[in-house]
């Protein structure tokens, strides 16, 4: 969703946080991106406006192994269709507007 990433790079930037993008179709294209300063994974699944879909189990399992949190914007499929904290995922974000 193009706010998150306009919220990423003009915003959170601004505090030293730093950001890193990969195929969200693919959680190994985030493993090679994992370094010893990351402290998150934040996917999107669906994604806005792509549809593309997270293997959000895959990304739990990922988490887990490396230790950090998983956050999930879930705003496409809402909680009737999907659950990420079911998932692995520690923190889960919907649009409120
Ligand atoms: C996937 C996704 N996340 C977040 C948002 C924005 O949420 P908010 O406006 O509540 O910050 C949207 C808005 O369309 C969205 O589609």
């Amino acid at each position: 969703y193009g706010g998150t990433y306009r919220l990423f790079e003009q915003v959170l930037v601004q505090y030293g946080i730093k950001f890193a993008y990969a195929d969200i179709r693919n959680p190994q294209e985030f493993e090679t991106l994992i370094t010893e300063n990351t402290k998150a994974l934040f996917i999107e699944s669906p994604t806005n406006p792509l549809m593309q879909k997270a293997d959000i189990k895959a990304f739990g399992e990922l988490a887990k192994k490396k230790n950090l949190l998983l956050i999930v914007d879930n705003t496409f499929y809402t909680p009737l269709l999907q659950q990420p904290i079911n998932d692995g995922a520690h923190i889960v974000i919907h649009s409120a507007t």
